[in-house]
């Protein structure tokens, strides 16, 4: 082990922590842990709020005949964090944004209003909508004092689930969404999921100083990819969750941190998971735990049995501790302590089952299986973090295929309604969640081994080391946009590419 500069271990003193630790380069690993949530410091490796208030869901805002007009004003301000002051970003005032609802088949047009000091847009992550002109374009830019007027067109078939929508300027978006900006979108069921109660989630970290303004990322988590000393849901810490005994609740749980794995726990309760992304299962599966990349999302049923307990965040290991060969002593992060999210109780109802009389759960859609597709293109996507530049102060390079992210260069040529099988190869030491816009992706092989059940998500994620194998069909609709790691300060560092897809019948040029 290095020793330690003069700096830190002035920190650690001041601190009386353990811990913080400084890697070679003189990079300071984490923010000052000053903000005092609940008039408590934040111990870093084993924070546990208090129970905080009942679970706020946030604002919704729904279609009506087959329209949804919102305006999402982006711009700072103030908010309540475990009962202190925090001045954040959100849209609308809020953190998280308005929940937005809609049906397959509507036409959603926001507004957005840059309030922000810097340039920002708009992404609906897993929509499955056009990708050009004003629809879910990543390379429009929205000036600071600008609007755009977005406009996204659901197709009749839209897949039902849990979609969200946050910034997406390259350079900004980690340090955007990071702030507070991101929502849930919900595309309605076209048959409802009996349920005694429905709850949005949307998971979040961020990590602010003493005056409880946001932290600056330091050079070393922008090249890990941040994560927060507080993780909120719904914005709020630990909150209250009461169910009672027998009910059968809906959690639509959005993975909205910029860089944090949870790897979800709710011990003591039923659980079986409908789908992930926009992948819904044919039934649902039992479940012990589930882990979401960042831009995941879980549309879990929890059937309650009396107790308390709490939805915890056990610890995922990255890779990002092992890469600087254990200099920061653990503790950091997903890998860390678990984090307590929330705690729930729940009450004896008295008397029986309350979700054996709810009607039997639906059965859903049989989903498209690409495995006995006829495949017109295989490709290798190889994620790769470069230590080259990183003595130097450089900062590491993060590529696919050896290339950083241009947004003047096609990286990717498909032809139109074509099936391709993509191998997803990762040689570094930390994890990456390749995720794609537009068209969800059917995980086929993990690891080298076939996956032996149908399963579509829109964020992969690749294990250090490891490969995945996924196929795609490029139906729908044409354009350009993106793929990209979904730790969004790997994104920002250059882990991006652009992909071009042609209308279909036309040559590739
Ligand atoms: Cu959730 Cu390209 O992003
Ligand atoms: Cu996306
Ligand atoms: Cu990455």
């Amino acid at each position: 082990m290095k020793p330690i500069s003069r700096r830190t271990a002035v920190t650690l003193g001041g601190l009386g922590l353990a811990g913080t630790v400084i890697g070679g380069a003189g990079l300071l690993w984490t923010a000052q842990p000053g903000f005092t949530p609940f008039g408590e410091p934040v111990a870093r490796s084993s924070f546990r709020a208090k129970t905080g208030e009942p679970l706020r869901q946030p604002t919704e805002q729904s279609s009506r005949d087959g329209v949804l007009e919102v305006t999402l004003d982006a711009a700072p301000g103030r908010i309540r964090i475990g009962g202190r002051n925090a001045t954040t970003l959100g849209y609308n005032g809020g953190l998280p944004g308005p929940t937005l609802r809609v049906l397959a088949g509507d036409r959603l047009a926001v507004t957005l209003r840059n309030g922000l000091d810097d340039p920002t847009n708009l992404h609906t992550h897993g929509l499955h909508v056009s990708p050009e002109g004003n629809s879910d374009n990543p390379f429009v830019v929205v000036e600071p004092g600008d609007s755009f007027d977005y406009e996204y067109r659901l197709p009749a078939d839209h897949p039902p689930g849990l979609y969200w929508y946050h910034p997406h300027h390259h350079t900004l978006a980690a340090a955007q969404v990071f702030g507070g900006l991101y929502g849930a979108i919900i595309v309605e069921d076209p048959q409802p999921i009996p349920v005694s109660r429905e709850r949005v989630l949307v998971i979040s970290d961020l990590t602010l100083d003493a005056a409880g303004s946001l932290a600056r990322a330091t050079v070393a988590e922008r090249m890990h990819g941040r994560e927060g000393e507080l993780v909120l849901v719904n914005g709020q810490l630990n909150p209250a969750v009461d169910i009672r005994s027998g009910e059968r609740e809906r959690w639509r749980i959005v993975n909205a941190c910029a860089s944090r794995y949870l790897r979800l726990r709710l011990d003591g309760q039923k659980l079986q998971l409908l789908g992930l992304d926009s992948g819904r299962f044919e039934k649902p599966e039992k479940v012990e735990e589930v882990l979401l990349a960042p831009g995941n999302r879980a549309d879990l049923l929890v059937t309650a049995s009396e107790g308390t307990t709490t939805l915890r965040a056990v610890p995922y290991d990255r890779g990002d501790d092992g890469m600087m060969g254990g200099m920061m002593g653990g503790g950091r992060g997903s890998a860390g302590a678990e984090v307590t999210l929330a705690t729930v109780t729940v009450a004896d109802a008295g008397g029986g089952s309350k979700a054996d009389a709810l009607p039997a759960l639906p059965r859903q859609a049989t989903p498209r299986d690409l495995r006995g597709a006829t495949v017109t293109a295989r490709r290798e996507f190889v994620f790769e973090m470069g230590m080259a530049g990183m003595m130097g102060g450089g900062g590491m390079g993060f590529t696919i295929n050896g290339r950083e992210f241009d947004g003047g260069r096609v990286d990717t040529t498909v032809q139109g309604d074509t099936v391709e099988e993509w191998t997803l190869t990762n040689t570094s030491q930390m994890d990456h969640p390749l995720h794609l816009h537009v068209w969800p992706m059917q995980v086929v092989e993990r690891g080298g081994r076939a996956v032996d059940s149908v399963l579509w998500q829109d964020v992969v994620n690749v294990p250090a080391r490891s490969a995945m194998r996924v196929r795609i069909a490029f139906t729908g609709f044409a354009g350009k946009t993106v793929y990209h790691c979904h730790i969004l300060d790997h994104e920002d560092n250059g882990m991006m590419g652009v992909i071009d897809v042609r209308p279909a019948g036309q040559p590739l040029t």
